[in-house]
C-alpha cells in the first residue's frame, strides 16, 4: 500500500481510505488490514471522487481537518469516504433533500461522529447557515440538478473561506440531454471562472461515469 493522499492509499490498482469505523462498511466494500490498520475499499463505479482519483487527478483534495460542506449526500457513500479523509478532527456537513436517502443517511451519521445529517434544499444555503460552522475549507457537490453549477456556487459565496476547495462533479444530462457534455462542461467551467474562481482542472469521469466531468476550482478572492 501506498500513501496518495490525506488517509487515501493504493495498491496499484485498487484504492482505499483509511476506516475511521473500523469494522464497519457502509455499502458492502471489501475492508482490507494493512500494518494494523484497516482500510474500506474505494470503489471508483459507486464514487464519482474515486472515480476522478482514478482518472489520475493529482490536484487538491480534501484533507485531514477539514471541514467540508457536501450538497447531495444521498445515502452517504462518497461521504463516508470523504469523513474517512477528512478524520475525527474533521467535518462533513451532508446536505440531502430526499426523504428517502436521508432516513438511510441519519444512522450513518450517527455511527460517525465527523458527519453531520442536514435535511436541506441545497438552492437555499440560508436555511442551514446556523448549522455551518463559519467558514469551511472545501464544498463539495453532486447533486445532478440542471442549476447544479449556480447552486454550488451560491454555498461557495455563503460558506467557502477565501484559497478554499470548490469540487462539482457535473452530470451533462441533467443539465441538457440533447447537447454535446463537452460543451456543458466548458460552459459549467466559464459560470464557475465568471464568478472570480480559479478552475484549477476539469476531468471527465468516463468510463466510470458516463457523461459526467469533475470542476475543481480555488477561491481566490
Ligand atoms: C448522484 S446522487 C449523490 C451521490 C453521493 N454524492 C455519493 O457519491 O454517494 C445526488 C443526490 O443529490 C440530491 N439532491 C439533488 N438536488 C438537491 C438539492 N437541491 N438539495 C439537496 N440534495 C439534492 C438527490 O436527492 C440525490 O440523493
Amino acid at each position: 500500500m501506498r500513501k496518495i493522499g490525506s488517509n487515501i492509499y493504493s495498491d496499484g490498482r485498487r484504492i482505499y481510505t483509511l476506516n475511521l469505523t473500523p469494522g464497519k462498511r457502509v455499502y458492502g466494500e471489501r475492508l482490507v488490514k494493512w500494518k494494523g490498520k484497516e482500510y474500506r475499499e474505494w470503489n471508483p463505479r459507486r464514487s464519482k471522487l474515486a472515480a476522478l482519483i482514478k482518472k489520475g487527478y493529482k490536484g487538491p483534495l480534501p484533507k485531514e481537518g477539514d471541514v467540508v460542506l457536501y450538497l447531495g449526500a444521498a445515502q452517504g457513500t462518497t461521504p463516508s469516504h470523504v469523513s474517512d479523509i477528512v478524520g475525527p478532527q474533521g467535518l462533513v456537513i451532508c446536505v440531502e433533500f430526499s426523504a428517502k436517502a436521508f432516513e438511510k443517511l441519519l444512522p450513518l451519521c450517527e455511527e460517525r461522529q465527523n458527519m453531520i445529517p442536514v435535511f436541506a434544499d441545497a438552492n437555499n444555503p440560508e436555511e442551514y447557515a446556523d448549522l455551518v460552522p463559519g467558514k469551511v475549507d472545501v464544498v463539495y457537490e453532486d447533486v445532478a440538478q440542471k442549476r447544479q453549477t449556480e447552486i454550488g456556487l451560491k454555498n461557495v459565496r455563503m460558506f467557502l473561506k477565501e484559497k478554499g476547495l470548490f469540487m462539482i462533479m457535473v452530470k451533462a444530462r441533467s443539465i441538457d440531454v440533447t447537447r454535446d457534455p463537452q460543451t456543458i462542461f466548458r460552459e459549467e467551467k466559464k459560470k464557475i471562472e465568471k464568478a472570480g474562481l480559479e478552475v484549477v482542472d476539469v476531468v471527465r469521469l468516463d468510463p466510470f461515469e458516463k457523461d459526467h466531468a469533475a470542476i475543481i476550482a480555488l477561491k481566490t478572492g
